[in-house]
């Protein structure tokens, strides 16, 4: 038995196998089944229990060598695999684009960018919260007792009552506004504090106005001495720098919310005609966002007391403050996802968002 050639033999052709199939191939041919060693194993046998020692040793010490090799020669090929891939599929990222392929920004992303920047402008961050809540966060810790009518309002989604579920207040729920991050900031942050925070919120509620789920924006300032001419500033600011009208009209009407004590609703100037509608200077009013003076109560429920702290907040629907900027008359279609309508009512991903006139 000429061990010596047939590992000559079997070393070249693991050499020269160049892609994997060829090893694989080679693999059978040397170690399968019916392969070369294997055919040598099997003459062992018929060997005088002398030989048998030697060779059967022999052909182990050949069959861990070969498959070592190809051990080898396999992560080889591999590595070459790989650097060939790569230098394949290199992107030349100094060519032009082609126009017929690019995507654009949904008008929900443009219209959260062009607020975040104006309210970034004027100093405030942002905060977060989670789309699955609990009944504390929503509604309890904001003032909503529970059997308040307020409640109903909201149209809310509950989750099936969960087994570790102690009382009401661990409910679970989709949040049906981000008022919830008021409550999670104030409980984790000492002020002064000056936040905004945007995001999904979700409704059981479906016609041209209203869809399951929708965006809002919420703000939230708490300070020592923040009053209610701040709000009135800081809004007027924020409508006059989004509609990008410096002379734009607005007006503070009283409200309810549980969370707010005074509450306002802001409505902006704006004309309407042959059923079209214009922002601006005008004969007609339009509501576009829920505020006022955080109710003790809250402040006081995120641990925090209502004698030394007090502040306000708003809150509004961002599908509806993008629908009078960018004349979109169909709220449905912002979840549509047709492609024709993105193309349409897209933004160029290299525009930057507007910034605060002032
Ligand atoms: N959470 C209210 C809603 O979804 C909107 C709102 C109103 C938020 C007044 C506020 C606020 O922060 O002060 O209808």
């Amino acid at each position: 038995m000429d061990t010596a050639a047939l590992k000559k033999e079997l070393v070249d052709l693991v050499a020269s196998a160049n892609d994997m199939t060829t090893l694989e191939n080679v693999r059978v041919e040397a170690l399968g089944k019916k392969g070369r060693i294997t055919d040598l194993m099997k003459t062992l046998g018929g060997m005088s229990p002398e030989e048998r020692k030697t060779a059967g040793a022999e052909l182990n010490v050949l069959k861990d060598e070969i498959a070592a090799l190809i051990e080898k020669q396999a992560s080889q090929l591999k590595a070459q695999e790989m650097d060939a891939r790569l230098a394949a599929e290199t992107l030349d990222v100094t060519l032009t684009t082609r126009p017929e392929r690019k995507g654009s920004i949904h008008p929900i992303s443009q219209a959260i960018d062009e607020m975040v920047s104006i309210f970034a402008d004027m100093g405030f961050s942002i905060a977060e919260g989670p789309d699955l809540e609990d009944d504390f966060h929503n509604f309890t810790a904001l003032n909503f007792p529970l059997g308040h009518p307020a409640r109903e309002m909201h149209d809310t989604f509950y989750l099936p009552n969960d087994e570790r579920q102690e009382g009401e207040a661990q409910k679970k729920l989709l949040r049906t506004h981000t008022s919830t991050v008021q409550i999670r900031h104030m409980l984790k942050n000492k002020p002064p504090i000056k936040i905004i925070c945007f995001g999904r919120v979700y409704r059981s509620d479906y016609d041209m106005t209203h869809t399951p789920v929708f965006h809002q924006m919420e703000g939230l300032v708490i300070d020592k001495s923040t009053h209610m001419g701040h709000l009135k500033g800081c809004l007027m600011d924020f409508v006059r720098s989004y509609f990008e009208i410096d002379d734009l009209p607005a007006r503070f009407r009283p409200s309810f919310f549980p969370f707010t004590e005074p509450s306002a609703e802001m409505d902006i100037g704006c004309t309407r005609k042959e059923g079209g509608l214009q922002v601006g200077k005008g004969d007609s009013w339009l509501e576009v966002l829920g505020c006022g003076m955080v109710h003790p109560n809250v402040i006081r429920n995120c641990g925090l007391d209502p004698e030394e702290y007090q502040g306000f907040a708003f809150g509004m629907g961002i599908e509806r403050l993008a629908m009078l900027k960018y004349g979109i008359p169909d709220l449905r279609t912002f979840f549509e996802a047709d492609t024709r309508w993105l193309s349409h009512y897209g933004f160029d991903p290299l525009d930057r968002p507007n910034r605060a006139t002032k």
